[in-house]
């Protein structure tokens, strides 16, 4: 996958950019809470579709993409902060529902002629709210909720037409309502899991109040997607990388929905892949989709390149540059291709947002691949650019991707060049596909499997001593590497039962030949990395 553009933050929110939805959403005003995207993901797990957006869109430009309901999300500011962000006043008067969510609520007080009074001190964790007017939003719920709240301010006096929903000790006026303008407000979070009725009370806002239909499915993803890429690609063509994991491979067969022949995808085999990586890619996709597919094999030029490279980040540089060199010669080519399709996902596009001195995204780098040359002027279409990844995995499966690509584990762009640690060379690589494939084979029988965030094994540059027969062995070492995390930023060794590590380590030793010993690596991250390299 190529760089996102440094601009797509803007592209993405700024309204009219986005199509106009036909079906029910909830657009989330985004203030900056670290929740918000959680809340978006709480509402399309509702099957309601939710899109963040900037917390300063006008009345006008949000009126024109017909929300259903609005959320304003939480934030880091305090309603008493010099130059704290609002949302327009007018999107009070669209008469489109709105719910508050802490900074949102108190926003809303303050903006509508309520009082809000600096908090003593923060109130941070599990409190116990008393509802005191449960219809609609705690409608059917007991009458004292365990609820998460993290907030400084409260309401102290409520706006004209409002009335007290819920309360607790410190905070009086921990949910209000206007029932007749549709406007409701929660001191508390309830898209976190410490709000165990938070779901519910969200679905009471989402369908009682906002009235939506909650047929938010995939299959209408699709339709809406392969309109608007016929819409915005025309009669041109699409040149897609095809790396053989799940982001691109969702997006290739997305394109190849909606355009056919006109995608031309590309797959570079860089001799640093997992064991039959290529064969499997061109069976998948090239043959069971018919793709127009390019397979370039250029194993001989990276090993080339990588030839007596042993420093981690020289290898990484020499791969995506050859990389680019390899899919821009072949890009070029194809000849008139105006698009280049790319995997981003959400939150690839929206990290991070703080409404303080403006609004600011960390777009995280596809390390992998630099910028192309000047002289391949492509426009970017990034299909999947709303989705989360597991939502990219929904997708996956409804367009008929393979369950082994739809389920498959991160693989680092370098390859085997980063867990092979030293020299590359070809024989090097073959002996650690072979210990690979092993390893694979037998943790995909544990029950956990899933669980797992990556498995694999790493060619140390150290030979050991071993015996076998009757003769001394002096042989390779394969550590294996098998990690369970959220998102790799963050990772601990799976406790992968003793059996199955005998079984790893019995197979590598008696079947690969060249490695004389398996160990396992207990680091979790930090300090240690998921890659060795
Ligand atoms: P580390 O080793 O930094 O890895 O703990 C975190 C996650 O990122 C993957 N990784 C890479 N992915 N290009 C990639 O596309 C790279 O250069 C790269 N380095 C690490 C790694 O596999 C893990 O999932």
């Amino acid at each position: 996958m190529l760089d996102p553009p440094t601009n797509c933050y803007s592209a993405l929110f700024l309204p009219g950019a986005n199509k106009l939805k036909e079906h029910d959403w909830i657009a989330i005003l985004d203030f900056g809470s670290q929740y918000s995207q959680l809340i978006a993901r709480r509402i399309r797990e509702q099957h309601v579709y939710s899109e963040l957006i900037r917390f300063d869109t006008t009345a006008e430009q949000l009126a024109a993409r017909k929300p259903t309901g609005i959320v304003l999300s939480g934030g880091p500011c305090s309603v008493f902060d010099e130059g704290v962000p609002s949302c327009d006043p007018a999107i009070y008067e669209l008469g489109i529902p709105i719910l508050g969510i802490c900074y949102g609520m108190q926003m809303t007080a303050k903006m509508l002629g309520g009082t809000v009074k600096p908090g003593k001190e923060r109130e941070y964790g599990s409190a116990q709210v008393s509802i005191e007017d449960a219809d609609p939003i705690f409608a059917g719920l007991e009458s004292e909720l365990d609820v998460w709240m993290s907030h400084g301010d409260q309401v102290a006096e409520l706006p004209t037409g409002f009335k007290t929903m819920a309360s607790t000790g410190t905070c009086p006026h921990a949910a209000m309502g206007n029932t007749e303008s549709q406007i409701f407000g929660l001191q508390f979070h309830p898209e976190v899991v410490h709000t165990p009725k938070g779901v519910e009370i969200l679905r009471h806002f989402i369908f009682d109040v906002c009235g939506c239909a909650g047929d938010w499915a995939m299959a209408q993803f699709i339709k809406e997607s392969i309109r608007e890429i016929k819409a915005q690609v025309g009669d041109s063509h699409v040149v897609c990388g095809l790396s053989g994991g799940v982001d691109s491979s969702v997006v290739a067969a997305l394109l190849h929905k909606a355009i056919g022949d006109r995608l031309h995808c590309i797959f570079v085999d860089n001799g640093v892949l997992r064991h039959e990586e290529a064969e499997q890619v061109e069976d998948t996709f090239g043959k069971a989709f018919g793709m127009d597919l390019h397979v370039i094999d250029a194993a001989q030029l990276f090993l080339d390149k990588l030839k007596d490279v042993t420093e981690p980040e020289e290898k990484r540089k020499i791969i995506g540059n050859t990389f680019i060199d390899v899919f821009a010669e072949e890009a070029r080519k194809l000849g008139d291709v105006k698009f280049l399709a790319q995997g981003t996902l959400y939150p690839d596009v929206i990290e991070s947002f703080s409404p303080i001195g403006g609004p600011s995204a960390t777009i995280k780098s596809h390390h992998n691949v630099g910028g192309l040359p000047d002289d391949l002027h492509f426009e970017l279409i990034e299909p999947v650019r709303e989705l989360f990844k597991d939502e990219v995995r929904a997708l996956g499966r409804e367009l008929g991707v393979p369950d082994y690509v739809i389920d498959r584990q991160p693989f680092p762009g370098p390859g085997m060049a980063v867990r092979i640690v030293g020299e590359v060379t070809e024989d090097r690589v073959t002996l650690l596909q072979q210990a690979d494939l092993r390893i694979q084979e037998e943790m995909e029988k544990l029950p956990n499997y899933k669980d797992v965030w990556q498995s694999f094994g790493v060619l140390l540059p150290v030979q050991t001593v071993g015996v076998m027969g009757d003769s001394r062995t002096y042989e390779n070492v394969v550590a294996l590497r098998i990690v369970e995390s959220m998102d790799g930023m963050t990772a601990d060794w799976t406790r992968v039962p003793y059996e199955t590590l005998a079984t790893i380590s019995n197979r590598i030793i008696n079947e690969v030949r060249g490695v004389n010993r398996v160990v396992y690596d207990i680091s979790s991250k930090p300090p240690a990395t998921i890659e060795w390299e």
